[in-house]
Parts: structure tokens; C-alpha cells; sequence
């Protein structure tokens, strides 16, 4: 089977009772070459949110881990790693800085984790990797890492939180998840009302339609019955990605079934692009300070370096 039961039932949950397919179920197995496509074609492109931020960590953020790091070791967790590019990207920087580097993946995906795995690997044979196979949405992410000698810094690269309905409950995850010493750095897409109609081109994509619509597809919700379509949310700040079906159909999950009628819209992904002022209270309310918050000049992305914020 694609998902096992537990998987089957969340999807079956989210689709019956908010009209949600949630992108999270598109990285695995087959989909995972999606992302792999999708990052293709974003590392040759320059306004890409993988460019944008690859940018922003490289000008903003280096010197500053240079001068925290040097000559330690570190454990980079790398959460929703994708196929690993910003990570190896990161890493190449670190150990030229004399900052060594065990790297932890985390993914809800075996085969991008395998990718990132065997990226990092294939570089630097001598680093240290140890795969963390979770779904952060779901399962206590303290509960599957453990502390360490090491500092750590956690990632959570490529705009990975605006695809959640409630991105508060993920960073609140990640800061029970983290030590006092621990450091998180967290790219965001951030709204700004020139861009609004950019974005929407940007999503109207091949690559990004053919992601999203991958778990839909298997469920049998595919562009004969249904189409791709792409629309800004100014109730939400986000880029909203539905299937609007063309016909009543019914489909089965976690052995139930669920009926969709003629003209209905299946949201099948989200990007959140949040104020600043959001951001700032959704990382307050999770337990956090900011330490650094950085955007690029066009003010469509953010880098925000944080810690918890325990007695601060
Ligand atoms: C938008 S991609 C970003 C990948 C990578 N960080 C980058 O910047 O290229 C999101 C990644 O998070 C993973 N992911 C999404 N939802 C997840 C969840 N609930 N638990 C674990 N991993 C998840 C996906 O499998 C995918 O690898």
C-alpha cells in the first residue's frame, strides 16, 4: 500500500472533514522524485525560494556560525530535508570554517532521506549521518532525538512551514524539542503585496502541480475529472492549491468513503506567506526568542535564527 493505516487515516480524516489532501503525503515513495525534479530545475533558477535562501544564509548568517562554531563539532538537524541539496550546501561551509559536522535528517520520506543521505555521503564520506524517519506534524519530536555532547542547530529550510494549517503546533514541537543552547534557523516566505500576482505564477507550474497532485492522482482525483487551480488567500496570506472537480465521483480511504460532488474544491496544497509581525508572535507563543531575522531586499523571504526562550 502507498500509506500504511495510520497515514490512510489522517488522510481520510483531513479530506472528509476540511477538503484537505495534505501535501506532506506527496514526498513519499514515488513523489519524492517530484521534489528531486522540482529542486532541479529551482537550483538553476534565480528567483527560486531554494536561491533566495541559499543567498540569505550565505551573506547573513555564516560569519555568524563561524565565530560560534569554530572548532567544535555540531550536530546539523536537518528537519523536512528534502533531497539535501541546502544542507549539503551548508555543510561544505562549516568544515572549510574548521566546524565539523554529524548530520541528522528528518523526514517523513525514507526515499529522501536516502537522498539526502547518500548526497552528504558521496561528498564527505567521513561524516557521520543518522536518518530520523518521523512525521513532525504527528510525533513528539523530543521523543526521537536525543541530546548530545554536541551543540546542535536545527534546520527547517525551503519555506517548509507555510505548507502547514496550523504552523504554530510545528514550532511548538521543535522547541520542546530543543536544548537551551540549541539554535533553530528557519526560512519563510513573507507577505508583501506587490508580489501577490508573481506568486501565483510561480505555483502555476508544472512541477509544482505535478507535486501536489501526486497523492490525489493515487486516490484516482485526476485531471480528467478534475483541474489544477491556483489562487491567493488574502483571508489567510497564502497561496492556496485545489483540484476543482468536474464531477461527482467517490473515493475510498482507510476503507470509508468519501463522496465529492461536481464543483468542489480540494485543497491539495498551501504556502503561507506571513507578516512579520505573525511570524513574531507565532514564535513567541511556541516558546521562543529571536535571535536574528534577516530578509532579502524585495522582502519576499526571511532567514530568522532563534533559540527557546527560557528565562529571557
Ligand atoms: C518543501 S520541502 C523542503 C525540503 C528541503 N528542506 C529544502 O529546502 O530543499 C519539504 C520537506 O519536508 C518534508 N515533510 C513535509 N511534511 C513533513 C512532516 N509532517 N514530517 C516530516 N517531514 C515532512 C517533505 O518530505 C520534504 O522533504
Amino acid at each position: 500500500m502507498f500509506l500504511n493505516y495510520e497515514q490512510e487515516v489522517d488522510l481520510y480524516l483531513n479530506l472528509s472533514s476540511k477538503g484537505e489532501i495534505p501535501l506532506k503525503f506527496s514526498y513519499i515513495e514515488q513523489g519524492a522524485q517530484n521534489w528531486n525534479k522540482y529542486m532541479e530545475k529551482s537550483i538553476g533558477q534565480a528567483d527560486s525560494t531554494y536561491k533566495i535562501e541559499h543567498k540569505l544564509l550565505q551573506t547573513r548568517y555564516l560569519e555568524y556560525f563561524t565565530k560560534i562554531y569554530k572548532g567544535k563539532t555540531i550536530d546539523l538537524l536537518d528537519i523536512g530535508c528534502g533531497e539535501g541539496t541546502p544542507a549539503l550546501n551548508l555543510i561544505s561551509k562549516l568544515l572549510v570554517q574548521d566546524i565539523k559536522v554529524k548530520y541528522l535528517p528528518i523526514d517523513i520520506s525514507k526515499q529522501l532521506l536516502q537522498t539526502a543521505s547518500d548526497k552528504i555521503r558521496t561528498n564527505y564520506p567521513d561524516i557521520e549521518i543518522e536518518e530520523i524517519e518521523i512525521d513532525f506534524e504527528d510525533v513528539n519530536l523530543s521523543k526521537k532525538t536525543s541530546l548530545s555532547e554536541q551543540v546542535r542547530l536545527w534546520c527547517f529550510f525551503g519555506n517548509t512551514l507555510g505548507n502547514f494549517s496550523d504552523p504554530q503546533r510545528i514550532l511548538r514541537n521543535f522547541s520542546m524539542a530543543m536544548a537551551e543552547d540549541d539554535y533553530l534557523i528557519i526560512g519563510n516566505g513573507i507577505f508583501n503585496n506587490v508580489h501577490k500576482s508573481q506568486w501565483i505564477n510561480y505555483y502555476y507550474d508544472k512541477g509544482c502541480e505535478k507535486l501536489a497532485s501526486f497523492v490525489p492522482n493515487i486516490y484516482g482525483l485526476d485531471n480528467k475529472i478534475s483541474t489544477y487551480e491556483v489562487e491567493w488567500s488574502d483571508q489567510f496570506k497564502q497561496i492556496e492549491m485545489s483540484l476543482v472537480l468536474n464531477q461527482n465521483t467517490s473515493i475510498n480511504i482507510a476503507e470509508k468513503n468519501i463522496n465529492l460532488k461536481n464543483g468542489e474544491k480540494i485543497l491539495i496544497a498551501r504556502s503561507a506567506k506571513h507578516r512579520d509581525s505573525d511570524l513574531f508572535q507565532m514564535y513567541s507563543q511556541a516558546g521562543f526568542r529571536v535571535d536574528t531575522f534577516v530578509t532579502n531586499q524585495e522582502r519576499t523571504y526571511s532567514l530568522s535564527l532563534l533559540q527557546t526562550n527560557r528565562g529571557r
